[in-house]
C-alpha cells in the first residue's frame, strides 16, 4: 500500500493536469449542440482508460450516448469491483454567473479550499471524481497491487435519465458480472466529518399544463372575469404542501418506510449545524416537514418541489394580457419503498382533483428513478468506511443522502450487486449550478482512498 501511495504522491501533478484536458470537454448531454464534444470526451475517457493500463477498452455505440467500457482481470477467482461514473456534465447556463468559462478549468483558494479546488462545469459532478478510480487504477497497476479484478462502465447520458444504461447493463450481464459496484459521484458531509453514502432518494418528475380560455386575451377588456392559469397554477402548486410541510397528494406516505428511532439517532450522530447551513445558502430561517431535523428532511423523508413556473409576458417591458396556458415543472424526492410510478399515478389524481372545473389539466411524467439504500452491516460499507478511516484520519459515519442516482436501484436488480457510494465532493461544490468546483485535497483524498476500499474488500 504504502508504494502505491507514494506513486500517487509523485505523480499528483500530472494527474490533475489530465483531469483538466476532460474538463474542457464540454459534454454536454442534455443540448444536442454539442453532440460532438460528448462523443469526443467518450473517447478521451477510453484513451484515459487504455493509459491506465485497462484492457478491453471500447467505446460502446448505444441509441444515446456511447458507454466506456474496460477491464483488468487477473484471476477470474478473485472479487470483480465494478466502478461506475458519468462523462456527460449539466448545461452551465446561466453563463453570466460564472466568473470564468465553465469549460476553462482553472484553481482557485476558497475559504473551504485553503489547498485550492478546480472550478469548472462537471469538475464535481462528476469528472473529477469517477477520474480519481482512472488514476487510483494507474496507481494499483504501476506498483502491481491491484488486489482484485476491476470493470469501469462510464456513461454519457446520466445527466439526462441514463436511458441506454438500463439496456446496455440488461443486455450485457455476463461482461458487467461483478461482486459490488464502486461509484464516487456524492458528497461527504464535511472534511471534518467524512461520511460513505449510504441512501440516494428516487425521483418522480412532471411537468404541469394548466389552460384556461382558448386563447391569449387583452387584460383590460377580459381580466376580472375569467380564470387566469397563471393564478390558478399557482394556487394549485401552493396547495400540494400544508402549513405543516406535509405533502397533501392522496396516500403520498402510504408507502414511506418510517425509520425507527435507534437509526434516526444513528442519523443524527452527523451534527445539523443550523446556524452555517442558513448562511452558506443565504436564509434567515430553514423550513420543512414538521418534527424531523433538516438532516433527516433532506434524506429519509420525500419532499416535493416547484423546479420552474412559467406563462404568458416575460418580454421586455410590459403586455396586457391574460394567457391561455401557465406551466410548472415539478421534482418529487422519494424514500423507500415509495416508486415513481406510484408517485407519479398519485400526483395526477391529486393535481386533477384540485383543478378548478373551468381551467383544464395536463400532466406529463418525465424520467423518475428508485430510491437506493446500502445497510450500514455490508462487507461493501464496511470496506468503504475503514478505507475513508484510513485517509482521512478520522471517523466515518453513514450519511443518507437527498440526492438521486437512479441506476444503483438497476444495478442491484440486474446486475444482483450491492453500490457502495464514496463520493468526496461537499455539499458547497455547486454542482449542476455556475462556479461549479472540486477541492484538490477532496480529489487526492479519493485517490487515496480507493486503493484502500480495494484491499479491504478484497480481504472480504
Ligand atoms: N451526482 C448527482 C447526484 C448526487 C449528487 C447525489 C450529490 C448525491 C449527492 C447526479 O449526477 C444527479 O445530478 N442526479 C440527478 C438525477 C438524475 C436522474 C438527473 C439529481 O439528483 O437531480
Ligand atoms: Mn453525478
Ligand atoms: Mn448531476
Amino acid at each position: 500500500m504504502e508504494q502505491t501511495l507514494n506513486y500517487i504522491e509523485q505523480n499528483k501533478a500530472r494527474f490533475l493536469d489530465e483531469l483538466l484536458e476532460l474538463l474542457k470537454i464540454a459534454s454536454i448531454s442534455a443540448d444536442p449542440a454539442y453532440n460532438q464534444d460528448v462523443l469526443d470526451c467518450a473517447d478521451k475517457v477510453a484513451q484515459y482508460l487504455t493509459d491506465a493500463g485497462a484492457d478491453k477498452v471500447e467505446v460502446c455505440d448505444t441509441e444515446g450516448y456511447p458507454i466506456v467500457y474496460g477491464e483488468k482481470i487477473l484471476d477470474p477467482s478473485l472479487p470483480t469491483v465494478l466502478v461506475y461514473g458519468h462523462y456527460d456534465v449539466q448545461p452551465p447556463d446561466p453563463l453570466d454567473l460564472w466568473k470564468k468559462p465553465p469549460f476553462e478549468p482553472y484553481i482557485e483558494k476558497t475559504e473551504l479550499h485553503p489547498e485550492g479546488a478546480i472550478f469548472a462545469r462537471g469538475s464535481a459532478d462528476d469528472k473529477g471524481q469517477f477520474f480519481m478510480h482512472v488514476k487510483a487504477f494507474e496507481a494499483m497497476i504501476k506498483t502491481e497491487s491491484l488486489p482484485c479484478n476491476v470493470k469501469f462502465i462510464i456513461e454519457g447520458e446520466e445527466e439526462v435519465g441514463s436511458k441506454s444504461l438500463e439496456g446496455f447493463v440488461k443486455q450485457h450481464t455476463e461482461k458487467l458480472s461483478c461482486d459490488c459496484i464502486l461509484i464516487s459521484d456524492t458528497h461527504i458531509y464535511s472534511r471534518e466529518q467524512p461520511t460513505v453514502t449510504t441512501g440516494l432518494r428516487g425521483l418522480s418528475y412532471v411537468e404541469v399544463e394548466v389552460q384556461g380560455p382558448n386563447r391569449d386575451l387583452h387584460s383590460g377588456l377580459y381580466g376580472g372575469a375569467v380564470p387566469n392559469p397563471i393564478h390558478v397554477l399557482s394556487r394549485m402548486v401552493a396547495d400540494l404542501i400544508d402549513e405543516d410541510g406535509k405533502i397533501k397528494i392522496d396516500g403520498f406516505y402510504d408507502n414511506v418506510l418510517e425509520i425507527s428511532s435507534e437509526d434516526r439517532l444513528e442519523m443524527n450522530r452527523l451534527k445539523d449545524n443550523p446556524e452555517e447551513f442558513m448562511q452558506s445558502i443565504g436564509l434567515s430561517g430553514v423550513e420543512g416537514e414538521k418534527g424531523y431535523t433538516t438532516l433527516e428532511r433532506t434524506s429519509i423523508r420525500p419532499t416535493l418541489d416547484c423546479n420552474g413556473i412559467w406563462g404568458g409576458y416575460i418580454g421586455e417591458g410590459a403586455k396586457t394580457v391574460i394567457p391561455s396556458k401557465a406551466f410548472a415543472k415539478i421534482s418529487m424526492r422519494l424514500v423507500p419503498y415509495q416508486t415513481p410510478e406510484e408517485i407519479t399515478e398519485k400526483f395526477t389524481a391529486y393535481f386533477e382533483k384540485i383543478a378548478p372545473s373551468n381551467v383544464k389539466v395536463k400532466v406529463t411524467p418525465h424520467h423518475g428513478g428508485m430510491p437506493y439504500v446500502l445497510p450500514s452491516d455490508t462487507k461493501e460499507y464496511l470496506a468503504a468506511k475503514k478505507a475513508m478511516e484510513t485517509a482521512f484520519g478520522k471517523e466515518v459515519l453513514p450519511y443518507r443522502s437527498g440526492g438521486s442516482i437512479p441506476i444503483t436501484a438497476m444495478f442491484e436488480q440486474v446486475l444482483k450487486a450491492k453500490s457502495v457510494l464514496m463520493g468526496f465532493g461537499l455539499d458547497s461544490d455547486a454542482i449542476h449550478s455556475p462556479n461549479e468546483h472540486y477541492g484538490l485535497f477532496n480529489f487526492y483524498k479519493g485517490i487515496e482512498s480507493i486503493p484502500l476500499f480495494f484491499a479491504n474488500y478484497a480481504k472480504g
